[in-house]
C-alpha cells in the first residue's frame, strides 16, 4: 500500500502570453480551475500508474468549504483511499499557477487547510507499505509521520519539495536521517547537502553520491529536461535520461515522477524500471496543461515506453 502524507490544492491556472512584471497587468487568454497540490498529486500519479483501486491512501486536509467534497470525490473516483483526509475549519489550500507561451510557470501556494495537518500513529502501514510525503505541510508533522512510519517498519519516500528553506540544519538532518529514499531537484539536492555539511561538488553525480553516504538512503535528483540521476549508499551512481517531448505545461511533472515511482516500487519492479516508468510518466505530464489534468494512466505510461524499445 501506498500511504501519501501531504498536501492538497485548488490550482487556479492563469495561461497567458507573458508572465506580468511588478506593477504590471497581464490579460490571461485562459483560466482554469484544476485539482492540485503536490501530496494530493502524487496520490493521483501513483493511483493512475498502478492501474487499479485500492493501492493507495491519502492523508491530507480539506477546508470546510465547496472545494474540499469535491476534491475528496475526485481523488475517490480515482481509486483512492480518502478517509484520511480531515476537514477543517480553514479554506481549502489554494495555488496560483501562472503559464506563459514557453511552458514557462511561476506558482504561489496559501497553505489554507494544509497547514493544520497532522501526523498521528497507527495510519501510514508497517512492513512491505511506503510513506510517500512532500514539504507543503508543516515540516515538525513530516518528521512526526516519519517517525511513526519507520517505527512501524514502512519505507519512508521524501520529496524535499517545495524546499525547506526557513528550517535549521539541524533540524533538516534529522528529518533526513529518517529517509529511506530521498527525492530531490538541483536546488532542493544542494540544500540538503549544505544542511549536512557536505560541499555540494562540482558534479551533481557527485553531490548525490555524497549525499547517499552521508544519510545512507537512496537518493533521486530530478533534473527536468537532464534526466534522473541515483544515488545508492554504496557508491553506486546511475543516470537516466529524460523522455523528449513537447512541452506545454510542466506543472505537476516532479509530483507525476514521484507517484510513478512509488507505484513501480508498489508493484515489485527492479529499481531502475521503476525510475524508468517514472521518467516516461513525468514527460507525459508536461504535454498537457495542470497538473493531475494532464497525468497519464498506465496503459500510456507502457504505451510510450513500449513504443521507445521498439525504436531502440
Ligand atoms: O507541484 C505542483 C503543485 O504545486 C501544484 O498542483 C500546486 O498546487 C502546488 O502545490
Ligand atoms: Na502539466
Amino acid at each position: 500500500m501506498i500511504h501519501v502524507f501531504g498536501s492538497i490544492n485548488v490550482d487556479f491556472v492563469f495561461r497567458m502570453r507573458r508572465m506580468p512584471g511588478p506593477g504590471e497587468t497581464v490579460m490571461a487568454d485562459e483560466s482554469l480551475t484544476l485539482h492540485g497540490g503536490k501530496g494530493a498529486n502524487q496520490a493521483v500519479a501513483a493511483a493512475r500508474a498502478l492501474g487499479r483501486p485500492g493501492g493507495v491512501a491519502m492523508h491530507g486536509a480539506v477546508g470546510d468549504d465547496p472545494f474540499g467534497p469535491v476534491i475528496r470525490a475526485a481523488m475517490e473516483a480515482e481509486g483512492i483511499d480518502v478517509s484520511g483526509i480531515r476537514t477543517v475549519a480553514d479554506p481549502t489550500g489554494r495555488a496560483v499557477i501562472l503559464l506563459d507561451d514557453t511552458g514557462e510557470n511561476s506558482i504561489t501556494v496559501a497553505a489554507g487547510a494544509n497547514a493544520r495537518l497532522q501526523a498521528d500513529a497507527p495510519a501510514y502501514g508497517g512492513p512491505g507499505d511506503l510513506l510517500v510525503m512532500q514539504m507543503e505541510v508543516p515540516f515538525d508533522e513530516v518528521a512526526k509521520a516519519a517517525t511513526i512510519a519507520r517505527a512501524a517498519g514502512c519505507t519512508v519516500l521524501l520529496n524535499l519539495a517545495p524546499a525547506p528553506e526557513g528550517a535549521s540544519a539541524e533540524a533538516m538532518a534529522d528529518l533526513l536521517g529518517q529517509v529511506d529514499i530521498l527525492v530531490v531537484n538541483e536546488h532542493e539536492l544542494a540544500l540538503a547537502c549544505t544542511a549536512l555539511g557536505l560541499t555540494a561538488g562540482d558534479s551533481i553525480p557527485a553531490a548525490v553520491a555524497a549525499l547517499a553516504a552521508r544519510i545512507g538512503c537512496r537518493i533521486i535528483a530530478t533534473l527536468g529536461a537532464e534526466g534522473v540521476c541515483r544515488g545508492l549508499p554504496g557508491g553506486d551512481v546511475l543516470t537516466l535520461p529524460a523522455i523528449p517531448v513537447d512541452v506545454v505545461d510542466t506543472t505537476g511533472a516532479g509530483d507525476t515522477f514521484v507517484g510513478a515511482y512509488a507505484a513501480g516500487l508498489a508493484e515489485g519492479l527492479s529499481d531502475e524500471a521503476a525510475l524508468q516508468r517514472a521518467v516516461a510518466a513525468a514527460a507525459l505530464t508536461c504535454r498537457k496543461v495542470g497538473a493531475q489534468s494532464a497525468m497519464p494512466r498506465a496503459e500510456e505510461i507502457d504505451a510510450l515506453l513500449a513504443g521507445r524499445s521498439a525504436t531502440a
